[in-house]
């Protein structure tokens, strides 16, 4: 979601429009906007879809929204629809409290049921609303009344995930308080006016002076003043945080520095795995985000089809590995416009699940309608809350990596492996196939993943460097096997799509049956290697492929496990990756290749983001 805040002696509301503009890239299921008026009382208004909604609702005159200090808020849906009562700023029952949240807040549904309990209607069913009737209580009562900043301090310390939070109280004229934890916020000191928002995008066409907040920290700007202090127990002062001045123009502020949104979201990938995780395991049992499927239902599942397109098709080829060993289901994945149309052999004991990042593609809806007539059940892994295919799904896991600007999937990609693993632990629960100790180790190996993947994005300069070199080839092969074999896939369809090169990936052990005749003198070749450690025998097999492939010129291109000495004699280029389990490497062994294409592609001169001849979500047959 996007988040700008406003104090100063000019309207907000122009101001907070504006920056919301910039920020709509970072969702645009609906928008909304609070003003405090000069006489003490607080105006919102929301609107669901793009801003432009909200912006058409505004010159109706529908409502005044005069007054100096303001925020508002694009939204990108987690919890709740995208609907005009779940859009923020969200109120409390006095009208006096208006909060505007980004992130996950994990432990909602134990706060919901505790206001519920004292009597307070909640009107959305967003994680947010709890927050500005906590904030509203905590400044009408008790040992914080009166105090805002207090009074979010307190908030804040029972919230669990990732939040930042914007806060305004209509008896606190001319400030805004607003914190953080895991989710970005900065803020923009102007000459006698403060901004605080998501990213500097949304203030710097007004000031270029901006501070970095820490983690936990919490800020209270009035037009004149900021002062940031830390929200954790028993702590207040802090100076960890980080002034900056912002020398990128507007265009580079949008994209957080980068050239294209594709490396910033390429960047953002360990971000997009921890947040598609959280909230997701209640220290028992895997839970999912929306299940209208009982467990008993999930239990006599006794096959699995896995439909989707494009890259959504090759995460699901990833975690077929896992979730057939997890399960002990037979899992069949399939190009959702090839099983529509073949007669696939589904029941009720059936689970389709429809991987899709838009949520709209047309050949996986009508997959998933199809499916549906036959009686099957339906799963969706989804980015896009409140699109057609979860709603038209007996079940849903959302992939929380925020909305993917760039054409060409990258961290929607690693969002889908990691929830498609999650559908897997989940399936094992119900069928009893892991212990719930043993879920719990797998979902603890998943944690550790966005801390690899995000060493691996410090690995990546010789991949660049290699991008250069080979930006001439007339083509590129890839190879991998079992969980690697997919991730060539995967490879070769990022080079094809960002650098219009002529692609493909392979199973390594089928090349001899009859792909090995492209293999030419210099051809770049590259092969995802398993884990010498705890793949040994596939290791030595695709030792083997390399060596076949050298011996007739290849050049070749190894990515393998960091202190793997045994392949560095095959490789012409060597790029290490940090060791982790053998089922989850797509999810480090894929960057290399995404970096790869983009390099490429950049060297051609192409846009990276918007490749020529594509859509980012295909609604025709
Ligand atoms: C389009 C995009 C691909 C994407 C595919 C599936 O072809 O260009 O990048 O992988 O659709 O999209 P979905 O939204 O269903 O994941």
């Amino acid at each position: 979601c996007g988040i700008v805040g406003y104090t100063g002696p000019r309207q907000a509301l122009p101001l907070i429009l504006e920056g919301l503009g910039r920020l709509e890239y970072r969702g645009y299921d609906s928008a909304g906007v609070a003003v405090l008026d000069g006489s003490g009382v607080l105006h919102t208004a929301k609107k669901a879809g793009v801003l432009s909604n909200l912006e058409t609702y505004i010159d109706s005159g529908a409502i005044a929204l005069e007054g100096t200090t303001g925020m508002g808020h694009t939204r990108w849906a987690t919890h709740g629809g995208p609907t005009d009562r779940n859009a923020h700023p969200h109120t409390d029952t006095s009208g006096k409290t208006a909060v505007i949240h980004n992130g996950i807040i994990e432990n909602f549904p134990v706060l919901r049921a505790e206001l519920e309990h004292s009597g307070i209607e909640l009107t959305s069913d967003t994680d947010t609303e709890v927050v500005a009737h906590l904030l509203g209580a905590a400044f009408a009562a008790g040992p914080t009344a009166g105090d805002l900043p207090a009074s979010m301090a307190v908030v804040c310390r029972r919230l669990e995930g990732a939040f930042t939070l914007v806060a305004a109280h209509a008896d606190v004229p001319d400030t805004l308080v607003a914190a953080r934890r895991n989710s970005p916020l900065v803020i923009g000191v102007g000459q006698g006016e403060m901004f605080v928002a998501s990213d500097v995008a949304a203030f710097i066409s007004h000031t270029r002076d901006a501070i970095e907040l820490g983690q936990d920290q919490m800020v209270v700007i009035t037009p004149t003043s900021w002062e940031v202090t830390s929200f954790r127990p028993g702590e207040s002062a802090t100076t960890d945080y980080r002034p900056f001045r912002v020398d990128w123009d507007l265009a580079a502020a949008e994209k957080g520095g980068h050239e294209f949104f594709m490396d910033k979201e390429i960047q953002e990938q360990p971000q997009a795995v921890e947040d598609t995780l959280r909230g997701h395991f209640d220290g028992t049992r895997i839970v999912l985000d929306e299940q209208r499927l009982g467990e008993d239902e999930l239990r006599t599942i006794d096959k699995v089809f896995v439909v989707a397109c494009g890259s959504s098709y090759h995460s699901g080829l990833v975690a077929k590995y896992a979730i057939e060993h997890w399960t002990r289901l037979p899992v069949e994945v399939e190009l959702a416009s090839e099983f529509r149309y073949r007669d696939p052999v589904l029941d009720r004991d059936t689970l389709v699940v429809a991987i899709t990042q838009s949520g709209e593609t047309a050949d996986v809806l009508e997959a998933v309608r199809h499916a549906r007539r036959q009686r099957a059940r339906v799963l969706a892994v989804c980015n896009t809350n409140g699109s057609q295919i979860p709603r038209e799904s007996d079940a849903v896991v959302y992939t929380h990596a925020g909305p993917e600007v760039g054409v060409a999937s990258t961290k929607c990609f690693l969002a889908q492996i990691t929830a498609n693993l999650l559908v897997g632990l989940a399936l094992a629960q119900a069928r009893g196939t892991k212990y719930a100790d043993e879920v719990a180790r797998e979902y603890e190996a998943l944690l550790e993943m966005p801390a690899a993947v995000a060493e691996t994005l410090t690995l990546m300069d010789p991949v660049r460097q290699l991008g250069r070199d080979i930006a001439d080839s007339k083509a590129v092969l890839f190879l991998g096997r079992h969980v690697g074999f997919p991730v060539a896939l995967e490879g070769a369809l990022k080079l094809k799509e960002l650098a219009y090169m002529h692609a493909e990936g392979f199973a390594a052990g089928e090349l001899k049956h009859g792909p090995i005749a492209l293999v030419e003198d210099g051809l770049p070749v590259v092969v995802v290697t398993p884990s010498p450690k705890s793949q040994p025998l596939l290791h030595s097999k695709l030792l083997s492929n390399i060596r076949e492939i050298q011996a007739r010129g290849a050049r070749t291109i190894v990515i393998g496990e960091e202190g793997d000495e045994t392949i560095a004699p095959f490789a012409d280029t060597l790029i290490e990756l940090p060791r982790v389990p053998a089922l989850l490497q797509p999810l480090v062994a894929t960057v290399p290749l995404q970096i790869l294409a983009a390099e490429i592609a950049r060297t051609r001169g192409y846009d990276i983001d918007k490749p020529r001849n594509l859509a980012k979500s295909v609604t025709v047959e």
